[in-house]
C-alpha cells in the first residue's frame, strides 16, 4: 500500500500487520505488560499525536542536553561525516531508524544537499505523524530532495530490507534510540542490520555517553514536568484506545539511574491500591500501593561499550565523532 503525498515525497505502509500495529499488537502487548509479575509497558507506544509533540517539547528543554549534543555534533563535523559516507561514491540511499521530527538530521540533509551529493533519504517511524509532518517539512525546506517515508516498526523493516541492493546504503540510528534496546535486544538489532546490509554499507549509530548521574537523571525528570507527561500520555492512550479508565493523578513518574549497568530506567508508580479497567481487553489490572510499571529504558553508554557492541555484530569502527564536552557520540561503521 503506498500513498504519494508530494511530487518527490512518498510514505509507504509497510504491510498489513504494520498498518495494524496500533490497534492489534498494541493491545496484546498491554494485555502482556499489565498482567505481568512485574508490570511493564513498551516506550514504543509512547509515539501517538500528543506523544510526538510532547517528545519535541522535551527536546528543547534545558535539562535535555542528548538533542543538543548531538545537533553540534552534526553541525561541527558535517564535512567530515560527508567524507566518511562518501569519499569516492557515486551515490547512497540515506535510511534513518526512529526519524521523529527529523530536527538534527536536517542538519546532515542540508549539508548533503548543498554538496550536490546523489542521495535519496527514508526516513522509517512508528508514528505515521512524525513521518507525515518530517516529509511535509521536507517538501518545503529542501524541495529537490528525494525522500521516501516508510512507516513501521524497526524489526518489521528490519526483515524487509533486502541484502541485494547496488548502490550504497548508509543507515543511521540517532538520538540514542539505541538505548531503549536492552543490550541482548541491541545484539539482535544490530545482527540482523549487518545480516542485511552489503560490505561497503555502512551505519552511523548516536549513544549517549556516561556523565554525572545527576545530569542523566535531570534529563528523565526535567523540573516542568513535560517528561512526566510524556510518560503519563501512554496510559492517556490506552484509556482513549482500549477503554482505560487509569485516573493519571494516582500515578507519579519516577526515573532511576544505575551508573553501574549505564540503565535509566523510567516508571509510572501507582500511588494508591487500586483497579483499572480496560474494557476493550475485558481487564482488570490490580495495582497494589507504589506498585511500578516500567516504561522506558534509555541505557548510556561507555567506548568499550560501543566498540564492544560493533565488534560482536560483525561491524568494524571506521570513525568516532564527539560533542566538545563528550556527553555524546555518533559511531560510524562499516560492514566488512
Ligand atoms: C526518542 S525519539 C528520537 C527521534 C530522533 N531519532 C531524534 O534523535 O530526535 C524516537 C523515535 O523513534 C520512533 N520509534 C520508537 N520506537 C520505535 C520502533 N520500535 N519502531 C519504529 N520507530 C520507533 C518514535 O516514533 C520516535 O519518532
Amino acid at each position: 500500500m503506498s500513498k504519494l503525498l508530494q511530487d518527490n515525497t512518498e510514505t509507504i505502509e509497510l504491510n498489513s500487520s504494520v498498518h495494524s500495529l496500533p490497534d492489534q499488537e498494541f493491545a496484546r502487548d498491554v494485555t502482556r505488560g499489565l498482567s505481568a509479575n512485574r508490570k511493564y509497558l513498551s516506550s514504543k507506544y509512547f509515539y501517538d499525536e500528543k506523544g510526538d509533540e510532547l517528545f519535541q517539547q522535551i527536546m528543547e528543554l534545558d535539562e535535555y542536553y542528548l538533542t543538543r549534543s548531538e545537533y553540534s555534533i552534526f553541525d561541527k563535523n558535517k564535512e567530515r561525516i560527508l567524507e566518511t559516507f562518501c569519499a569516492d561514491c557515486k551515490g547512497f540511499n540515506l535510511l534513518e531508524f526512529g526519524a521523529g521530527d527529523g530536527y538534527k538530521t536536517k542538519v546532515l540533509l542540508r549539508h548533503f544537499a548543498e554538496q550536490n551529493t546523489n542521495f535519496h533519504y527514508s526516513p522509517i517511524d512508528i508514528s505515521a505523524n512524525s513521518l507525515e509532518q518530517l516529509t511535509n517539512t521536507l517538501e518545503i525546506e529542501l524541495p529537490k530532495l528525494k525522500v521516501s517515508g516508510l512507516r513501521g516498526e524497526y524489526f518489521q523493516v528490519l526483515e524487509g530490507l533486502k541484502s541485494n541492493q547496488e548502490e550504497r546504503r548508509i543507515v543511521l540510528f540517532l538520538g540514542s534510540n539505541i538505548g531503549n534496546f536492552t543490550k541482548q535486544i541491541a545484539i539482535q538489532f544490530l545482527d540482523q542490520l549487518h545480516s542485511a546490509l552489503n560490505p561497503g554499507d555502512l551505519v552511523m549509530i548516536g549513544f549517549d555517553l556516561k556523565k554525572d548521574p545527576s545530569k542523566i537523571l535531570g534529563a528523565y525528570s526535567d523540573k516542568s514536568g513535560v517528561t512526566s507527561a510524556f510518560n503519563l500520555n501512554l496510559l492517556s492512550r490506552i484509556n482513549r484506545e482500549l477503554g482505560g479508565n487509569f485516573n493519571l493523578n494516582n500515578f507519579i513518574h519516577s526515573p532511576y539511574y544505575d551508573p553501574v549497568s549505564g540503565e535509566c530506567r523510567s516508571y509510572l508508580i501507582s500511588t494508591i491500591e487500586q483497579t483499572v479497567h480496560i474494557d476493550d481487553l475485558n481487564m482488570q489490572a490490580h495495582f497494589k500501593a507504589w506498585e511500578a510499571i516500567h516504561m522506558e529504558i534509555s541505557t548510556k553508554f561507555d567506548l568499550d561499550g560501543t566498540d564492544e557492541l560493533a565488534t560482536t555484530t560483525g561491524f568494524k569502527i571506521e570513525a568516532n565523532f564527539f560533542d566538545d564536552k563528550k556527553w555524546f557520540v555518533d559511531s560510524v561503521w562499516s560492514v566488512k
